[in-house]
């Protein structure tokens, strides 16, 4: 089968810093990759070189089976990569919730009536069919995300790329987005902070650091601290931790993630 996503040795230059530094990766069909760095590592920068919105200085893109160069080359590639963006209020811009979702198919080449159907499908299936007539700026945080999934979901992508998807969801819209992510059968590039939510989703990870991407282990284990947690008072949710460590560097002291 097609590699989907091979990189090697890009290198891209933002605001005229190099963000990413030779960076080397593949996603094969299927997978699904953790990618962890701090702020401003570059992960979404990583992400938007994957789907051409950045052009590298250097290095070579390959993606479903083709060098990808200039912007024409990645089209198929926006087709076929479905990009949640870190932020909904980025990707959400029609009045309602159903045109919204409708627009990725529309713009697929699908008729008016085939892409609303579409758009039925993916809310129902997700389970959003109620959100379909509503106005898509006054959903909530996690609808919004949520809404913005459907909305990458309804173009049938291979492939998911997602930006921080985690980020300000209280935890049903949690709870939510890792079933509904975890019963999809697609390779995904996750990026987050949420090392519990990468250990219920990605099957290996990678850590991006000073413009370098490295093959790091996604593990977990037990920790001996003190800090708050909030659980339901009956005891029945228990919890543990994740940690991500780079593979080829000493593991990291237990509370440098918190
Ligand atoms: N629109 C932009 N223009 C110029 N530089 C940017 C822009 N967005 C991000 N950068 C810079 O690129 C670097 C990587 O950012 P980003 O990829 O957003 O990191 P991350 O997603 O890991 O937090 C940072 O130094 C950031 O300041
Ligand atoms: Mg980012």
């Amino acid at each position: 089968m097609t590699v989907f996503f091979e990189l090697d040795a890009v290198t891209v230059e933002r605001a005229g810093r190099r963000v990413l530094d030779g960076v080397s990766m593949r996603l094969e069909p299927g997978e699904r990759l953790a990618l962890v760095g701090s702020n401003g590592a570059g992960k979404t920068t990583l992400l938007r070189t994957l789907v051409g919105l950045e052009k590298p200085k250097g290095g070579r893109i390959v993606a479903f089976g083709a060098e990808r160069r200039v912007e024409k080359d990645f089209h198929e590639v926006r087709a076929r990569a479905g990009f949640l963006f870190q932020d909904p209020d980025d990707q959400l811009f029609s009045p309602t919730v159903i045109e919204d979702v409708a627009f990725g198919p529309l713009n697929l080449g699908l008729g008016r009536e085939a892409a609303i159907e579409r758009a039925e499908t993916t809310l129902a299936r997700l389970h959003l069919g109620h959100l379909a007539r509503r106005v898509t700026h006054r959903l909530s945080g996690g609808e919004k995300r949520l809404v913005s999934l459907a909305g990458v979901l309804a173009m049938r992508p291979d492939v998911l790329l997602l930006d921080e998807p985690t980020n300000a969801l209280d935890e049903t819209h949690l709870a939510r987005l890792t079933d509904i992510l975890g019963g999809l059968d697609l390779a995904m590039v996750i990026v987050s902070h949420d090392r519990s939510f990468l250990e219920k989703l990605a099957g290996r990870a990678m850590l991006l650091d000073q413009g370098q991407l490295v093959e790091a282990t996604l593990h977990r284990h037990a920790h001996v601290h003190d800090h708050l947690h909030i659980h339901a008072a009956d005891g029945t949710h228990g919890h543990d931790h994740g940690h991500v460590d780079a593979a080829n560097r000493p593991p990291s002291p237990p509370d440098e993630t918190r």
